[in-house]
């Protein structure tokens, strides 16, 4: 076992919570078993799985649940200001099993269809676009942040326009997201940052109800179907078929659905921005390679995820019968399992040359960043649409952008939940570069 994964009281390995060390901590429990007992933050225990083979066998295995309520007896024992609740505990379809899941999700999922997804193309083009125009005006040798500059506000304002949060809304509601995806919290802190998430949903579902617009939200979240709104704009809206929509969703439902998409929706891909353009300035090689036609964007996007997928230890699932994963383990019913997914890509067992090296080019970029089985994630078009334009914009418009400290890895985002740099310090306009076309 690494030096990042020691063992405290409980005898079990411990997950950093700092996420500084997450790819070394998940080699480690990977080679010792397909299901390795680890402590969480809040010295919650559950099952890690991190092989490629075990993911997939468990994440379609009906055995195993993502409902806290049904199957986790343990879950009222889980610590107050406990700093993964808020996912853990989330109240949506994303902790839903069965034939509930199924209902719920099918009444988000189809927005975010390959057609549906296509059409919002030229919206994530002009978003892209004005985001690299403004990197183009910053002074010759000025650094700036990319992930603040680029991919957060470009996946935000995707997520954000698509569900209607307005302007003034978006800053405040993204750093109480980030906040509660904060594994070294403490739980006084944890219940703060879970009070104020709460708080700016729901500020912003009463806003919508207040103003509905041709947005998901209004369409598919506060419609019941009978809202006498007429829509005829061509949004899918619920209302104007006549036809009785679908259930109201409760309040509290309703609160973790928004942080769901929302919070699914932009703190994954920005990462996944993030460290592909971290990779192609650590290696200016694979990048003559996208610009020479060798390879394109597509699998430069495929190869990031296969190499520092954005979810890593995703809580919790749990398991409602023994299961026998072979080798000698057998995960008891009732026991909680945590998902590896961002490890998976890296398991020689399927990637047995080079795992943790970038290579685009590669033949086989299998990966499990996006999940499987049927809570396989809903945004994975999205998310692929917004990198491949991001790192399109981004490099065609300033081929001169350079890292602002060459070799040096920035520090990790503080989350076992979360994979990705905490920042990225580049050079759009190198000193004495040419200026980008016009
Ligand atoms: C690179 C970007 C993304 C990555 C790596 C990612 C990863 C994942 C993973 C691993 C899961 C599976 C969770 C599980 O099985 O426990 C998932 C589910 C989910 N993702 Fe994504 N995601 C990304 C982008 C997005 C976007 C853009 C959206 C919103 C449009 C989104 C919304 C969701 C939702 C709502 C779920 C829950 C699905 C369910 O439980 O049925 N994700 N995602």
């Amino acid at each position: 076992m690494s030096s990042s994964t020691s063992s405290s009281g409980t005898g079990c390995p411990v997950l950093d919570p700092s996420g500084s060390a997450l790819h070394e901590e998940a080699a480690a429990l990977r080679a010792a078993g397909p299901a390795v007992l680890v402590e969480l933050p809040g010295k919650v225990l559950a099952w890690s799985v991190t092989r490629h083979s075990v993911i997939q066998a468990l994440t379609t295995d009906p055995r195993v649940s993502r409902d806290f309520r049904r199957h986790w007896p343990g879950a009222a024992d889980a610590p107050e200001g406990w700093a993964l609740a808020a996912v853990a505990f989330q109240d949506s379809f994303f902790n839903m099993y069965g034939e509930e899941h199924r209902k719920a999700r099918g009444r988000i999922a189809p927005a975010f269809s390959p057609r549906r997804v296509e059409l919002m193309r030229p919206q994530v083009q002009a978003t892209a676009d004005r985001l690299v125009a403004a990197l183009g005006e910053v002074p010759p040798g000025a650094e700036v942040d990319l992930r603040q500059a680029l991919s957060l506000p470009l996946t935000m304002t995707v997520i954000c326009d698509l569900f209607g949060v307005p302007e003034e809304m978006r800053e405040a509601l993204g750093h109480a997201i980030d906040a509660v995806l904060d594994s070294t919290l403490g739980p006084a802190e944890a219940l703060a940052a879970q009070g104020e998430l709460h708080a700016r949903i729901s500020a912003f579902i009463a806003y919508k109800r207040s103003r509905p617009g041709p947005d998901l939200t209004t369409d598919l979240l506060l419609g019941d179907g009978n809202d006498g709104n007429d829509r005829n704009d061509g949004s899918g809206g619920s209302g104007g078929s006549g036809a009785p929509g679908p259930e109201p969703i409760p309040e509290p439902v309703l609160i973790g659905t928004m942080f769901a998409m929302i919070g699914a929706g932009y703190e994954t891909a920005v990462n996944l921005i993030t460290s592909a353009v971290q990779e192609l300035l650590d290696h200016p090689e694979q990048l003559a390679a996208v610009r020479a036609g060798t390879v394109d964007w597509a699998d430069v996007v495929e190869e990031t995820l296969r190499l520092d997928g954005p979810v890593m230890h995703l809580p919790l699932r749990y398991a409602l019968a023994d299961l026998d994963l072979g080798e000698g383990v057998v995960i008891p019913q009732g026991d909680p399992i945590v998902i590896g997914f961002a490890a998976a890509g890296r398991d020689p067992q399927v990637h047995p040359s080079c795992p943790a090296e970038f290579d685009p080019a590669r033949a086989d970029k299998s990966h499990l960043a996006f999940g499987f089985g049927p809570h396989f994630c809903p945004g994975a078009h999205l998310a692929r649409l917004e990198a491949r334009i991001a790192l399109a914009t981004l490099f065609d418009r300033l081929p001169e952008l350079a890292p602002a400290r060459p070799g040096e890895r920035p520090e990790r985002i503080a989350s076992i939940m979360v994979n990705g740099p905490a920042r990225l310090d580049v050079v759009p306009r190198p000193a004495g570069a040419v200026p980008p076309p016009r």
